[in-house]
């Protein structure tokens, strides 16, 4: 049985995906070129998800509930969700890797694993990544299922004995409550969506939300801080959006900023599909 992730082919505003021995087809919005698959080839996908007409799959019912799929070492467990999502965003394992070898690295400056904190923390990748190097994680989403899915990824790992905390919570109000008690954190990681809503519904709209968010964390990093990763998926937030807002809140303190496009990947012959947006401010 296939193991892992890869891109298989895109265009046409589509994505043919491959996960485990799990073919799918779904919409890209960035696709704008031609597929270079056969009609065929994509046909033979296990199932496929289409917004046309409303969400919709077809041949949902030849996928299983779960299954489980390693990247970068680490594994997690998908299901087909009725948004299409799988839980998990390959696009994000350079940023895991990256997560791996700051968190690794930290102790032997500053003699203490690092504190990281987790923000709209999905199914847990970047908390995954953290706590395999050794880090004391806060995982926060709004989600009581998908902190479930999380902490499910976590078990298989292995690292269900590790320091994480787990939190069903909005997160303006969790980072609130975390500077009334005087917490900080040394790597801040969010991903937030373009619209979302907190545990007890309230609205998050990334536009008007992202920068006070962005200041409530500036107010939360502690002395000897490693730094900030900020991903997403809003297509106006390009990479340079995403380093104007760490610049203004971050620039100052030193360090560096890094950004770039996200991207899923394949085999060397197959297009890169652009998703989304990261900055990193590394003050280590
Ligand atoms: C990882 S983010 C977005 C992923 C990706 N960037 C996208 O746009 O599709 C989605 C997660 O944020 C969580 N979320 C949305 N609004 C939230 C809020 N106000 N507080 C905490 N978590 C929230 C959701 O439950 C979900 O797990």
């Amino acid at each position: 049985m296939q193991d892992g992730y890869e891109l298989l082919d895109s265009g046409e505003f589509q994505k043919l995906e491959r996960f485990g021995s799990v073919v799918l087809s779904r919409p890209c919005a960035q696709a704008v070129w031609r597929q270079s698959l056969s009609k065929a080839d994509w046909q033979r996908a296990t199932a496929a998800f289409f917004r046309d007409g409303g969400n919709q799959w077809r041949g949902r019912d030849r996928l299983p509930a779960t299954w489980e799929i390693s990247v970068d070492g680490m594994r997690f467990q998908l299901s087909s969700t009725d948004f299409g999502h799988l839980g998990i965003f390959p696009e994000q394992r350079d940023q895991w890797r990256r997560i791996r070898e700051l968190c690794a690295a930290y102790p032997k400056a500053h003699q203490r694993a690092p504190r990281v904190l987790n923000l709209f923390a999905y199914s847990g990748g970047s908390t995954l990544a953290a706590a395999h190097a050794g880090a004391e994680v806060c995982h926060v989403d709004a989600s009581k299922g998908m902190v479930d899915w999380a902490r499910k990824n976590a078990a298989l790992n292995g690292l269900e004995d590790r320091p994480v905390r787990w939190i069903v919570d909005d997160v303006t109000k969790f980072l609130e409550r975390e500077l009334r008690r005087s917490r900080s954190y040394d790597l801040v990681i969010l991903d937030p969506p373009s619209y979302g809503r907190g545990a007890k519904g309230e609205v998050f709209k990334i536009e008007n939300d992202l920068p006070p968010l962005l200041a409530l964390i500036g107010q939360l990093m502690s002395s000897q801080p490693l730094g900030v990763l900020l991903s997403c998926h809003t297509p106006e937030l390009t990479q340079t959006s995403l380093h104007h807002l760490l610049l203004q809140e971050f620039g100052s303190k030193g360090g560096a900023l890094e950004s770039g496009e996200m991207l899923l990947r394949g085999g060397k012959d197959v297009l890169p599909v652009p998703s989304g947006s990261f900055c990193w401010w590394v003050r280590a």
